[in-house]
């Protein structure tokens, strides 16, 4: 049975009807349109549908829409966007981190999640924090490489 929920999303208060069983990258994508949240394995396994809530790192293809009633969601569009790019984003820019669209948004949310808690993580505490984030295609040096710059970066501004 559909049910009404209210969250926060990117910001902003929102409503929405959803499924008992309907799943939140779905209600992401196909409700709100917020097409950033990529659905790849389905499974929980791959990282790529990664949102916050409630400011941690969750694996939106394995979240029942009705779970997030009354709590805060960010995607990647609320992070930020041309004019106001966020310094995670732009360190995954300038390291040339940005290797494919289906894995980059979550790796930079995953990212934030991290950063937002721990201001000056080791190479291994952003290994393990990004090990749950599989990359099929280059590698992930540049990506490590951009959390550390984007570290340096936040912490500039702090
Ligand atoms: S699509 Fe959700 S973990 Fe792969
Ligand atoms: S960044 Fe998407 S497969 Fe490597």
């Amino acid at each position: 049975m559909a049910k009404k929920i209210q969250f926060i999303l990117n910001g902003n208060t929102v409503e929405v009807m959803v499924g008992e069983t309907e799943l939140l990258v779905d209600v992401l994508r196909d409700k709100f349109r917020l097409t950033g949240t990529k659905k790849a394995c389905g499974t929980g396994d791959c990282g790529a549908c990664t949102v916050l809530l409630n400011k941690e790192a969750v694996r939106s293809c394995i979240i029942l829409a009705p779970m997030v009633d009354g709590k805060e969601v960010l995607t990647i569009e609320g992070l930020g966007d041309e004019k106001n790019v966020h310094p995670i984003q732009q360190a995954f820019v300038d390291a040339g981190a940005v290797q494919c669209g289906y894995c980059t948004p979550a790796m930079i949310l995953t990212a934030k999640a991290v950063l937002d808690i721990n201001h000056d993580p080791s190479d291994e505490e952003i290994k393990t924090a990004l090990s749950g984030n599989l990359c099929r295609c280059t590698g992930y040096s540049k990506i490590f490489q951009a959390v550390k710059n984007a570290a340096k970066a936040m912490n500039l501004k702090r």
